[in-house]
């Protein structure tokens, strides 16, 4: 008795819900996923216990209420979401928001973090960064730029990595130019893996206790690996006083992929 009147509550609320929810209009997301100045946070989060031992009516009544609040914010977010269970042991679901005000993404996490859906959220890790324009590109030679121009190859890149990174006081203590010269090494060393690993980066420093988060797709982790590898030996990397501590990975899906699986 006491199931059934939760699962009716569950679903007066979601009709509600649906009622309340408007038609938006999606933000300009290629935009937004492309110029600078635009505010990236990577919220991640697991399900509590309590999430599994609800019937399925009731998971997928609160995995409704999770795409209305999504589907709510992207009239002015683009917000990507991946599932990190299974592959990561720091949460289950990772929300990457990308706005042009920062608020606009907070007010998403509150509605998510506040929903029927989010009362099973817990342990959340959230940074937020900052695209710019590309600092040391401009001094590199020719033949670096033109390669950097070379887009990753066509097709599903189905893993992704999010990795956060902290710089010493060494590194921000050097000229524009010395740290120039080990960001030529480092793109030196990076580029044959340019074509099956596609990478964004978030500036953080001020926003959080990092100064970059570093965001990658691919379909061949072994390659990733292999650029880690290669990264590992260049000076630059010398600077790196925080690698990780999360590294997230997890699978790119879509917000009805997410609810499948959670829904089963
Ligand atoms: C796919 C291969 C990669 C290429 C081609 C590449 C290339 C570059 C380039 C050209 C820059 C300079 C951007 C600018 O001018 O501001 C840069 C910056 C940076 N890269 Fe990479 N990168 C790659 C992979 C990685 C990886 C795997 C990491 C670490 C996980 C990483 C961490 C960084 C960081 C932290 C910066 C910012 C450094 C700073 O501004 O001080 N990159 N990368």
């Amino acid at each position: 008795m006491k199931r059934l009147i939760s699962v009716c509550m569950t679903l007066v609320v979601l009709i509600l819900w649906l009622i309340t929810v408007p038609a938006v209009k999606a933000a300009d997301r290629d935009k937004l996923l492309s110029e600078p100045g635009v505010y990236g946070t990577f919220a991640s989060y697991s399900l509590d216990e309590a999430w599994g031992k609800q019937d399925q009516a009731v998971r997928i009544a609160q995995l409704t209420i999770l795409k209305g609040v999504v589907e709510q914010h992207r009239e002015k977010l683009a917000i990507d979401v991946y599932l990190l269970r299974g592959l990561s042991d720091h949460a289950d679901l990772l929300f990457r928001v990308h706005a042009s005000e920062l608020r606009e993404t907070q007010q998403f996490l509150l509605d998510l973090q506040g929903s029927l859906f989010g009362k099973h959220l817990t342990g959340s890790t959230i940074f937020s960064g900052l695209t710019k324009k590309a600092n040391y590109v401009a001094g590199m030679s020719d033949n670096i730029k033109a390669e950097l121009k070379v887009l990753s190859e066509p097709g599903p890149k189905p893993y992704v990595i999010v990795i956060p990174i902290r710089k010493d006081a060494d590194w921000w203590s050097l000229s524009q130019e010395q740290r120039g010269a080990m960001m030529q090494e480092h793109t030196e060393a990076a580029l044959p893996y340019s074509k099956t690993v596609k990478r964004k980066l978030y500036h953080a420093t001020g926003l959080d206790d990092l100064d970059f988060i570093t965001y990658f797709e691919t379909s061949r982790l072994e390659d990733f690996q292999s650029l880690i590898l290669a990264l590992e030996k260049v000076k630059e990397f010398r600077h790196n006083r925080r690698f990780g501590h999360p590294t997230l990975l997890g699978t790119v899906r879509s917000l009805d992929e997410i609810i499948e699986v959670l829904a089963q």
